[in-house]
């Protein structure tokens, strides 16, 4: 009897331990292999941003577009190739840039730990960095992820678009284990960077047919979008800031929304649900209640697994 028991003990922990040993981001991930690996990132961070103050908002959309699409596998960093066309070269693109420093954090990793820290964490540090480098809250990054092989541009499709009506953002976000309560934490990474008018003409010229402008915007507000980003605008570079503050990490953002300041339509959207509408009203009242809901959320989006394989050493190449 006990030996039955044992047995059955003994299969349930090799199991687990497999599970955990595949599957599981650890804090401690590079203790032993690359103790640096983390300041690394950071140190690459700190010197870009105080080059480029575009460089967090830009590192911080990336690892967001890169746990959307095959979970955070660093496939958005893979270079398009032959008769494929990577993420990278998919239609939202237009605001993935200064994927320079990942390469940067790269190229002095394998100096310092060849083939052992994949762009995929590499990707993740960042992104913290960014938070933390424009005044917002720090955390722990759990690491230990692979990098995927499989970069496709037409993947970009399955990315929440910033029309999406409340319902749409819920759908995207549940099929990758996020909840309500997490999209709202993390449509607050809005308080960083800036959107071309492309993103947001839905909201200011023929909104439908009655009005040219969304009603549930400040229509102060819509008029100086309206002269930023006319009807046919050419002006390739032309848009607007998230919030009043774009290179800090605060809570304007969700002041801002309640004000109808927002930028996106799916921004907006957060409004029209209780549930979510009382969560933008704790986030705009408090800034600690936000920073904590956030580093939470951060922590299960960039968790999201991939079926990432290797550590690439190149971040735009598969091995
Ligand atoms: C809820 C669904 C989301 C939608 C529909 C959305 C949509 C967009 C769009 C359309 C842009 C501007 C692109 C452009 O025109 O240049 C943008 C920018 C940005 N997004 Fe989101 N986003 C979402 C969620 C997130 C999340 C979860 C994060 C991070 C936690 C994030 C962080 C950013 C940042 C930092 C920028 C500015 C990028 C820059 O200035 O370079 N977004 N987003
Ligand atoms: C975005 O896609 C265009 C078209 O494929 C490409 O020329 C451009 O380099 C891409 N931008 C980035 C940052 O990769
Ligand atoms: C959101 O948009 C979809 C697709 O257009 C529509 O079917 C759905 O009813 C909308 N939901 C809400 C809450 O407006």
């Amino acid at each position: 009897m006990a030996a039955i028991f044992l047995f059955f003990v003994t299969i349930f922990l090799v199991y687990s331990s497999h599970l955990s040993s595949t599957d599981a981001l650890s804090v401690n991930y590079y203790h032993q292999t690359c103790p640096t690996a983390d300041s690394i990132v950071t140190n690459v961070m700190r010197k870009a941003t105080m080059n480029d103050k575009t460089v967090p908002a830009a590192l911080l959309r990336t690892h967001f577009h890169d746990c959307f699409i095959r979970g955070c596998d660093a496939s958005v960093l893979l270079n398009s190739k032959g008769k494929n066309k990577a993420e990278k070269d998919g239609p939202p693109n237009i605001s993935l840039h200064a994927l320079y420093v990942i390469d940067q954090a790269k190229k002095q990793l394998e100096k310092k730990c060849p083939g052992v820290v994949s762009c995929a964490d590499i990707l993740a540090l960042a992104a913290r960095d960014a938070v933390v480098l424009s005044g917002g809250p720090t955390w722990d990054v759990p690491k230990g992820r692979k990098d995927g092989r499989i970069s496709k541009a037409i993947d970009t499709r399955k990315l929440p678009v910033p029309t999406f009506n409340i319902s749409q953002l819920k759908q995207s976000f549940s099929q990758r284990g996020l909840s309500l309560d997490d999209l709202v934490a993390l449509s607050g990474g809005h308080t960083l960077g800036f959107s071309h008018c492309s993103s947001f003409q839905n909201r200011i010229h023929n909104f439908n047919k009655v009005t040219d402008v969304d009603p549930s915007m400040d229509q102060s507000f819509a008029g100086k979008l309206r002269q930023v980003c006319p009807v046919n605008n050419k002006a390739k570079n032309a848009g607007a800031n998230l919030d009043s503050t774009p290179t800090v990490f605060d809570n304007a953002y969700y002041k801002l929304l309640l004000q109808g300041k927002s930028i996106f339509s799916s921004d907006q959207a957060l409004l029209t649900n209780s549930r979510t509408k009382a969560l933008v009203k704790k986030f705009a009242g408090s800034e600690n209640v936000f920073f904590e809901a956030f580093v939470n959320s951060m922590i299960k989006m960039s968790s999201i697994s991939g079926g990432g394989t290797e550590v690439r050493l190149d971040c735009g190449v598969v091995n």
